[in-house]
């Protein structure tokens, strides 16, 4: 396991600097989507990342934003690639976006790498040996109660008029020292891996968004289901990681905000 997740901090702390060097200059915008954008940036990381995973594990699936890939889907082991989480921040010239580099056997996250140049944080795990912060071991937040709870959610570029989230938002707004958007979904779940929040929520993440921070969530101490609290799945429609200790008040509350969602 150390030899994957030596090569992927490796490799993610390379695309930070890349990304840490670019963040300062104009930047090329291209649109995906109404709202979905990417940069040039986007792309140079993701081409160092896929060109350094084919070259280290040929025969690894890789499933990466931009279309990079790797062997043949159905590989036992897959790399699944946000070669930069954060992009519209990016794009604007606010600090807050990362490399995320999660590796899966069989769609089971086991070693995953989230790096923010920015701020310089390494933040890495894997399964069964712990999450780490700059080399440092990190755990999740022991706070028992969302009322002295801060949370953080998304909102996604795609599905955007179709989002129930507002609810959400507001509900847990009411209920809770505050909710935090922050534009890196792989940088909100760190957050929760080291304490910094108590929980997060999303709908509709890729699991490039996902891969690596779930893990850091889960082997911080923390858990990581679905809304309903279904076991989490990669790609799956929702995401809730919390401190563990209030995942049912937010489960809860996710309840309420829903049936507000179906009745406005
Ligand atoms: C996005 C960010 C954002 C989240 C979106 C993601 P991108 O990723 O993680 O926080 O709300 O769902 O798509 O497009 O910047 O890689
Ligand atoms: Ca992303
Ligand atoms: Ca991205």
């Amino acid at each position: 396991m150390s030899q994957f997740l030596d090569v992927a901090i490796e490799i993610a702390r390379e695309a930070g600097t890349i990304l840490r060097s670019e963040f300062d200059r104009p930047k090329q915008i291209s649109y995906k989507g109404e709202v979905d954008i990417v940069t040039e940036s986007d792309r140079r990381s993701e081409a160092l990342i896929v060109s350094h995973l084919r070259k280290h594990f040929p025969d690894h699936g890789i499933i990466a934003e931009e279309g990079g890939t790797g062997a043949a889907a159905g590989a036992k082991y897959c790399w699944h690639v946000d070669p930069l989480d954060g992009t519209t921040n990016f794009a604007h010239g606010y600090p807050c976006f990362a490399v995320s580099i999660g590796l899966a056997e069989e769609g089971r996250p086991i070693a995953g790498v989230v790096f923010d140049p920015v701020a310089n944080e390494m933040f890495t795990a894997a399964r069964g040996e712990g999450a780490s912060l700059n080399g440092k071991a990190i755990h999740v937040s022991p706070i028992e109660k969302l009322a002295h709870s801060l949370v953080a959610t998304g909102f996604p570029t795609h599905h955007r008029k179709r989002s129930a989230n507002i609810n959400y938002y507001w509900e847990f707004t009411l209920r809770s020292h505050g909710v935090r958007r922050d534009g890196s979904a792989a940088l909100d779940l760190c957050s929760v891996a080291c304490g910094r929040f108590e929980a997060y929520w999303e709908f509709n993440l890729h699991s490039w968004d996902s891969a690596a921070g779930v893990l850091l969530v889960e082997e911080a101490g923390g858990r990581v289901t679905d809304m309903n609290g279904e076991p989490y799945r990669l790609g799956g429609p929702h995401t809730l990681a919390t401190n563990g200790r209030i995942h049912g008040e937010m489960q809860e509350i996710a309840l309420i905000a829903e049936r507000a969602a179906t009745t406005s």
